[in-house]
């Protein structure tokens, strides 16, 4: 019983230090596409390869509700609201990185 609890609580830690961008981009991935190449709800640009300070910095605002391209900013402001700095910063890194 300890053991699965200390294993669990390490498993927790990890979680929170390690941005994982391909992880973070799960829940992105039914609007964007898992290649990034969807317009999500035909609205957003395909995200794939899209400059990873461009992408944070819309994501950041999207955050701060000071982004609205195409009056679907509240939307991806509603995605955005939990993940940190370090965490839009992963994700852009991975979304980047897409083909
Ligand atoms: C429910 C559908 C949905 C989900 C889930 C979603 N998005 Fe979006 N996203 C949109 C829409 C719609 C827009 C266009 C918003 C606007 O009007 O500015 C958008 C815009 C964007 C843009 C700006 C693209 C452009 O047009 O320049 C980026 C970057 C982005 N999303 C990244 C993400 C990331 C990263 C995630 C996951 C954390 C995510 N989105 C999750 C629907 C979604």
């Amino acid at each position: 019983m300890k053991k699965i609890a200390i294993g669990m609580l390490f498993a927790a830690s990890t979680m929170l230090m390690a941005a994982d961008g391909a992880a973070l981009y799960k829940k992105c991935a039914g609007c964007h596409g898992a290649d990034g190449k969807t317009k999500a709800l035909g609205k957003s640009a395909p995200i794939a390869g899209l400059d990873a300070v461009a992408s944070a910095a819309d994501m950041e605002a999207y955050k701060a509700g000071t982004l609205n391209k195409n009056g679907m900013g509240g939307l991806m402001k509603a995605q955005v609201a939990s993940y940190s700095s370090d965490d839009i910063k992963a994700v852009a890194e991975y979304i980047a990185a897409m083909k």
